[in-house]
């Protein structure tokens, strides 16, 4: 289900705005007169790295897509959600229904009573005695089969099924929760004498099982003989919107990064060895959603790729998964272009381990966990993962094949946003090809050009744009730390109230932020309160790690947390008016530009001096003010329309 996250993440602020405006390259960003007022220069900004606008003419606004929208359309954030889900082909969460609440509810029920009766016929029952035999040959810890809650279902039609109906679960509930089978004479159990892992959701509830073979033969029905069987499909599991372990690796992977690798075993024996940030993908391509869940916690996403896959044709595909967050199979082409530049612009770092032969992360770790310690430290930047494996499928010796090389390497180098990086990669290149620098360098301004236009922004689900999924969300760590201070302090309530809703340009901060404003703190709980697509953020933003404050220290925190907001507001605008003057220069008013910036730097201060000194971001502004005056007085004078200059 979609939420507000999905819809940011499908539609590019550039791509939005730019229907309604005509956007001119300025520096990293867009500029254009302003959609919402009249004007002659152009002060209306659009930063592309941060995704969100601001006018710094008379408008004095800015925000994101959903800020867009609600000034353009006049309407309310929840409008504007509607109009770009349905333009991002993004179903949005409905309302709560209780009903379907208290199936879903009833589901993780079914789901804990069924793990609670795995486990204690692992540890218990004489019949699981093939199971620990076969743990304990895995090696697996003791306090690893507690802490993932591992079980045996035991080799029997329904033990399953009559252990849930003594507690109140008939056949059809244990039907609905995937775990049985609606046979000819009637329900019986889908795991039998299998290995279970219970497959947490990121909240730590039990969406689905994972059952693995066991040494000796299983009853027969269904996929006796697959390694792994899971839950059936049901409204809480989908294999493709979890992620294994996560729940317990959270906090690790905000400090550390996640490193993603294939296996229930796999993820099992990174955690039993202190390597708390390490989640499985559970064998199947890493979907979209899977990614979306990984990008709440952080930016840096590594995947453990084995030794085979690594040297093959299926790394590039495994990096694809990764960085597009596509399918494997649908998707057989991805733009590395767009993967790298949104690395370059947005800092995203997604690195690749290569496992060594023969060896999966589970072995690799319990063989010697500071190997596995050593091969995360070393995994590689897709581009240089990418130098590598192309240059190892081809023969450099021979000519041709070097031409292949530069082909294939060549479009991805000239994706590279920053300059320094891109030359290193091209004199990487130019060694491996045996080929002239300065050639390349010819080459590359070719394939710069021919790049391919940005994705039109109708483009539907099916097809993502993989720029725009690597983009990480942008979240505003300062907004969202000044919310959780909120959240989290009750005692800030009334300092809070002061606060003015126009500091949050982030569309789901500022609803988060009217919706407290809203709500009264005597009747029910502010989340309670929320509405459902904003529990996600919600959630996000309660669950920062905050320092530990004292009374004093939490409203300096929260008064300090606003004025650097408002600061970094001013840094932008301030950005921006420069642009707006160097191109004013580039248009030939340099005279002009230099008065005004001229002005610019002086005017603040002795035009009028700004009220309160102890304040520089008050200061700032008067300053800027000034400057932007005088230089739009300039331009009028300029334009010949009669407003005399100082
Ligand atoms: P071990 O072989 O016991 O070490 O388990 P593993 O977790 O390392 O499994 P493996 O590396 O073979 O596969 C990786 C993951 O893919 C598994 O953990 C499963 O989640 C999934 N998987 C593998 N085989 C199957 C299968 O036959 N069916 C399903 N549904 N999933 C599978
Ligand atoms: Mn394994």
């Amino acid at each position: 289900m979609g939420t507000i996250e999905d819809v940011k993440e499908r539609i590019d602020i550039v791509d939005l705005v730019s229907q309604y405006v005509a956007l001119k390259k300025a520096g990293r960003g867009y500029t254009a007169l302003c959609p919402f007022h009249s004007e002659r220069t152009a002060s209306f900004h659009v930063d592309p790295s941060r995704q969100t606008w601001h006018c710094f003419g008379a408008c004095g606004t800015g925000g994101d897509i959903f800020r867009f929208i609600m000034k353009k359309d006049g309407v309310e954030f929840r409008d504007a959600l509607h109009t770009l889900a349905e333009r991002a082909g993004v179903a949005l969460d409905q309302r709560r229904d209780p009903v379907e609440d208290a199936h879903r509810a009833r589901l993780y029920e079914i789901n804990e009573a069924a793990a609670a009766f795995f486990h204690s016929t692992l540890l218990e029952s004489d019949a699981a005695h093939a199971a620990r035999a076969y743990l304990e040959e895995r090696r697996l810890a003791d306090s690893s089969v507690e802490r993932f809650q591992l079980g045996y279902a035991p080799n029997t039609w329904e033990a399953l099924l009559q252990h849930l109906a003594a507690r109140g679960f008939d056949a059809k509930d244990v039907r609905n929760a995937g775990l049985a089978v609606e046979g000819d004479r009637g329900a019986y159990d889908r795991f039998r004498h299998r290995l279970m892992f219970p497959i947490r959701d990121d909240r730590g509830r039990i969406a689905g099982f994972g059952g693995r073979i066991l040494p000796g033969d299983a009853l027969g029905a269904g996929d006796v003989h697959a390694k792994y069987v899971n839950t059936a499909q049901s409204p809480i599991f989908d294999k493709g919107s979890l992620l294994y372990a996560l729940d317990l690796a959270k906090d690790a992977i905000r400090a550390q990064g996640a490193v993603i690798v294939e296996g229930y075993m796999d993820a099992i024996a990174a955690h039993e060895h202190g390597f708390a940030n390490v989640v499985a993908s559970m064998g199947t391509a890493l979907t979209e959603r899977q990614v979306t869940l990984l990008k709440r916690y952080t930016r840096s996403l590594t995947l453990a790729l084995d030794a085979d896959a690594a040297g093959s044709e299926a790394t590039l595909r495994g990096v694809e998964v990764v960085a597009g967050a596509v399918d494997r199979e649908s998707t057989p082409q991805v733009d590395w272009r767009g993967v790298i530049r949104q690395q370059e612009t947005l800092a995203a770092d997604i690195r690749v381990l290569t496992m060594p032969a023969g060896r999966d992360p589970d072995e690799t770790i319990r063989a010697d966990p500071d190997r596995w310690r050593v091969l995360v430290t070393e995994a590689r930047p897709v581009l240089d993962h990418l130098f590598e494996t192309t240059a190892s499928r081809h023969d450099l010796s021979s000519p041709r094949e070097r031409s292949e090389v530069a082909t294939q390497l060549l479009p991805l180098v000239a994706a590279v946003g920053d300059r320094v990086v891109q030359s290193h990669y091209l004199q990487r290149l130019a060694r491996i090809v045996q080929v002239d620098e300065q050639m390349l360098r010819l080459d590359l301004r070719r394939a710069r050009s021919a790049a391919a236009p940005r994705r039109p922004a109708s483009t539907g689900p099916g097809e993502l744009d993989i720029a725009r999924v690597v983009n990480p969300l942008v979240h505003d760590a300062r907004e969202e730390f000044c919310l959780a201070l909120l959240f989290r302090y009750p005692e800030l309530r009334a300092e809070g109230l002061d606060i003015t809703p126009e500091l949050f340009a982030q569309s789901e901060n500022r609803a988060l932020f009217d919706a407290w404003l809203e709500w009264s703190d005597e009747g029910e709980s502010f989340e309670a309160s929320l509405a459902p697509d904003l529990r996600p953020q919600f959630e996000r933003v309660v669950n920062l790690d905050l320092p530990s404050f004292d009374d004093d220290a939490l409203a300096r925190a929260l008064r300090s947390t606003i004025g650097r907001i408002e600061q970094q507001r001013l840094r932008l605008a301030k950005r921006a008016s420069v642009a707006v003057i160097a191109d004013l220069a580039a248009a030939g008013g340099a005279q002009i530009a230099e008065r005004a910036l001229a002005a610019w730097r002086s005017g603040g201060h002795d035009a009028h001096g700004p009220e309160d000194e102890a304040d520089p971001a008050a200061a700032f502004v008067e300053d800027m003010e000034a400057g932007l005056k005088v230089h739009q007085q300039l331009l009028e004078q300029q334009r010949g329309t009669g407003h005399p200059a100082r």
